[in-house]
């Protein structure tokens, strides 16, 4: 059960508009009021995988949901109105409120459209969450200057697009907003995802960057790092040691879009199945001073013995996979 304490701003259009038998006026008449009462959220990537669940558990949850989605493949193929006009129907036959918008999130043009749906139709923008994506995956020395460009545009420029049009809004309002952003733990460094590591990794920055510049308008800004069965994590060539569904990842999404978490910025937070865990913040771990300015040799002499290296772990993770697949082969060859 949850309590709302949302007081929407002035000026805001807060009139209930659902029949009395939608599944939201029952639950209004129980006594239950929603987590995200009076929010206009936009969600970007809501027509399929994790964004999806987002996009569900954000309107049962009582939030106005601007649906945004071009419905394309894995790579960014084929787009498709339908995709965010299903699921807005599907919002709306279970007593939501939403909107459909097939904006592209990779031009500020479109950033801006998805923005303005929902001041337009509901008088603010409380919420936006950003979760398109696509991948081109290719080891960094064959990767094409396209497969580079489209990724960081829809994941790094993607964010940026709806972030910055949002906390233009978000800035002059009473009540502030909430940005949430979509990372992954290929920030920490992928194999043959330069680009998409390159892009995640940006976005933790942008997230860092907006947190310390929105604190005093009352803009959050933190990241979400999931792992969950889509189709897009159908493309990962090992087996993850933790796994989980989309709709296990939407309740700490819908926790940060709420006032319950107005205390919580430039956070990073993976979500995969019952876990939530918080990353670090990055920072200097050891120094070692030169007296005077250092020289490559001075460098070469000291460096092992001080400061030394903070090992990948990602490096020890690939070398444990190498030996198991060998090993794997060995047993089937002499079986
Ligand atoms: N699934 C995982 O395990 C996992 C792991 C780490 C990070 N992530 C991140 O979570 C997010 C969601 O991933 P998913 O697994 O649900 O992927 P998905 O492929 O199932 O969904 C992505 C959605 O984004 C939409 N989209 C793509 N380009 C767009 C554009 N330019 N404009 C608007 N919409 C666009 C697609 O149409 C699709 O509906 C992504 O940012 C992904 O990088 C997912």
């Amino acid at each position: 059960m949850f309590s709302s304490s949302v007081n929407p701003p002035e000026g805001r259009r807060d009139v209930d508009e659902h029949p009395a038998d939608s599944p939201r006026a029952q639950e209004e008449a129980a006594g239950m009021s929603g987590f995200l009462d009076g929010k206009v959220v936009a969600i970007t990537g809501a027509g399929g995988g994790i964004g999806r669940a987002v996009a569900l558990a954000a309107a049962a949850e009582g939030a106005r949901v601007v649906v945004a989605d071009i419905g394309v493949g894995l790579a960014g193929e084929d787009p498709k109105s339908e995709v965010a006009e299903a699921l807005v129907a599907e919002i709306e036959a279970g007593g939501g409120e939403a909107v459909a918008v097939g904006e592209s999130v990779t031009t500020l043009a479109g950033g801006e459209r998805i923005v303005a749906a929902g001041v337009e139709r509901w008088g603010s923008i409380d919420g936006v969450v950003a979760i398109a994506g696509i991948l081109r995956e290719r080891m960094l020395f064959n990767m094409s200057e396209d497969e580079w460009d489209a990724v960081v545009e829809t994941h790094l420029k993607g964010h940026f697009t709806v972030f910055r049009a949002a906390s233009a809004v978000m800035r002059k309002q009473a009540g502030g907003g909430s940005l949430v952003a979509f990372t992954s733990g290929a920030f920490a460094g992928s194999v043959a995802q330069a680009n998409y590591a390159a892009a995640k990794g940006g976005i933790v920055s942008l997230v860092r960057s907006a947190a310390a510049g929105l604190h005093r308008y009352g803009v959050t800004a933190n990241a979400v790092a999931p792992v969950a069965r889509t189709r897009m994590s159908a493309n990962v060539p090992m087996d993850l040691a933790e796994m989980g569904d989309p709709e296990d990842v939407a309740p700490l999404v819908v926790y940060l879009l709420s006032d319950r978490a107005r205390h919580v910025t430039g956070q990073v937070y993976t979500a995969v199945g019952p876990k939530i865990a918080v990353w670090n913040q990055p920072r200097e771990v050891r120094a070692v001073y030169a007296d005077g300015r250092w020289t490559p040799e001075a460098i070469a002499e000291r460096l092992d013995s001080t400061v030394g290296q903070e090992r990948m772990p990602l490096l020890d993770q690939l070398e444990a996979y190498r030996k198991a697949a060998e090993e794997k082969a060995a047993a089937a060859g002499s079986a």
